[in-house]
């Protein structure tokens, strides 16, 4: 009412009163009171809308991506394929943080890369300090290396991890903000052999997947040979600066080899005639290029070389390579790497050469998918229906009593009929099939059915119920 009062008084201009404008002023309340309820009614109806909005639009973040059970399948395939194979190359598993110091990733991957210099998930956490989302694993694993004194356990350590990273790129096919990798090191060996190894077993991994690429490798020198190679590319680029983008300008003299891996069409259009690093390359990383060449040939990994190639991270030394699809549009890269034999020691760590390579899984999962449609997924050795209460009662026990012997058995919760356990058991992947009913009971034995030939016999059940689970598990074993 104060509200309505303070309406009636004058306003500013002192042009209206109640006295002088009565039908003006009940008109005034009554709009100002249908106001008020239209109000009352909108907060309700947003408030009550905005909930039921709230509940329902929360969507993972953009570039993140939740991975279904439906597609799980695949990743586990190509997951246990991986470690299968890393460990028949004496490779260990490691696990490192997500979060680390953003000095890290800075320190190794390089200021002036696209990386550090745009895509990093970067926070001041609450104690004030800076930290970052893992953009990729090596510096990490190296980290740990140091941090936990590895070298002392062996000269040459082969490690691999498997794990989630982060970058704030624009999202697109095969471009994720949370993506992937699987990704090894070798650390302690400079020879070129080893090189070669690991380029053969990222080959092998993806030949046991059942995936192809085109491997490209290429030679980015050393300290002894980079720097002459840096001073014709900077002449080079000093020539055409003007039609270079403004991050290649920038970089042409902080860091020009950067300018290569320019993601503008018009800057790579101009850099088709620039200088090669192999021609610059000193004998020992000629030798060691070389070797390189002549152990896949002799291993049969086949290859092709790409002088333009110079990655996306500074730590680069020697070999580099990328494993290529033209099945993936513009994201083509489906695993890369290369050599870092200053890394270590550039971190505080002693003089120990490395090399490594990650396999991006969103793009070797979304290959495999498009190549096959096969649910890859764990199947079910049985799955138990039953008919009636009392067989349910019974069956509810057995199928903890199978489980415990080994198997992977279901039932049905939900009294559902006999042609719907059917298709469940279907759709779990069951190789076998056991029908409990009644009859079953009092008889003691029961159908079993073969899902994969689709044969069908019965199965005894023996007199003490305890033994029911050995006796069907025999059964199903000797199939
Ligand atoms: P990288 O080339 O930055 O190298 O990444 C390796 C692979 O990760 C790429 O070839 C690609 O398949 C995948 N990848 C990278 N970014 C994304 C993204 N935004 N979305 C989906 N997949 C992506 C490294 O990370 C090095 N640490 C590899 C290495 C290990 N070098 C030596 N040791």
């Amino acid at each position: 009412m104060q509200f309505l009062n303070k309406a009636r008084i004058c306003p500013a201009s002192g042009s209206l009163s109640s006295q002088s404008m009565p039908v003006l002023g009940t008109l005034l309340d009554f709009l100002i009171a249908v106001r008020v309820k239209l109000s009352v009614y909108f907060f309700i109806l947003i408030h009550f809308s905005c909930n039921e909005e709230i509940i329902l639009s929360i969507k993972a973040l953009k570039g993140f991506k939740d991975i279904l059970p439906d597609e799980v399948g695949h990743w586990q395939f190509i997951e246990q394929t991986a470690r299968k194979i890393f460990h028949r190359y004496g490779f260990e598993e490691i696990r490192v943080p997500i979060l680390e110091k953003t000095e890290l990733f800075v320190r190794t991957i390089g200021e002036s890369t696209d990386i550090v210099e745009k895509e990093m998930y970067t926070f001041v956490d609450r104690n004030g300090s800076s930290i970052t989302m893992r953009p990729e694993g090596t510096a990490s694993v190296i980290r740990s290396y140091i941090d936990n004194g590895l070298y002392v356990r062996g000269s040459v350590q082969r490690l691999y991890t498997i794990g989630p990273m982060f970058r704030h790129e624009r999202p697109q096919k095969g471009r994720l903000r949370q993506f992937h990798q699987m990704s090894v090191e070798v650390l302690g060996s400079n020879r070129a052999t080893i090189d070669t190894e690991v380029m053969a077993m990222a080959w092998q991994i993806l030949q046991e997947i059942g995936l192809q690429a085109s491997l490209e490798i290429n030679s980015l020198g050393c300290a002894a040979c980079r720097p002459s190679f840096k001073e014709a590319l900077q002449t080079f680029l000093q020539e055409r600066i003007q039609h270079l983008c403004e991050d290649c300008r920038r970089r042409s003299s902080s860091n020009p080899l950067r300018v290569l891996d320019c993601k503008s069409e018009h800057c790579q259009a101009q850099y088709t005639s620039a200088p090669s690093i192999l021609d610059h390359l000193c004998e020992g990383c000629s030798q060691h290029f070389a070797e390189v060449k002549q152990t896949l040939s002799q291993l049969d990994v086949p290859f092709a070389v790409n002088a333009k190639m110079v990655r996306g991270l500074d730590y680069y030394t020697r070999t580099t390579f990328e494993l290529i699809t033209t099945e993936l549009g513009s994201q083509g890269a489906i695993g890369a790497g290369g050599r870092y034999d200053g890394l270590v020691r550039q971190l505080g760590g002693p003089e120990v050469p490395g090399i490594g390579f990650a396999l991006g899984m969103e793009r070797l999962v979304m290959l495999l998918s498009q190549k096959s449609r096969q649910d890859l997924g764990p199947s079910l050795d049985l799955f138990l229906i039953t008919l009636g209460e009392k067989a349910y009662e019974k069956g509810f026990v057995l199928l903890q009593k199978l489980r415990a012997l080994g198997l992977g058995a279901m039932m049905d919760h939900e009294g559902r009929s006999m042609k719907n356990q059917m298709k469940q058991a279907d759709k779990q992947k069951a190789d076998f099939v056991l029908i409990l009913g009644e009859n079953e009971l009092t008889n003691l034995e029961a159908p079993l059915k073969d899902m994969r030939s689709g044969e069908q016999e019965l199965v005894e059940l023996p007199p003490a119920f305890e033994d029911w689970a050995s006796s069907i598990k025999t059964k199903i074993r000797q199939k």
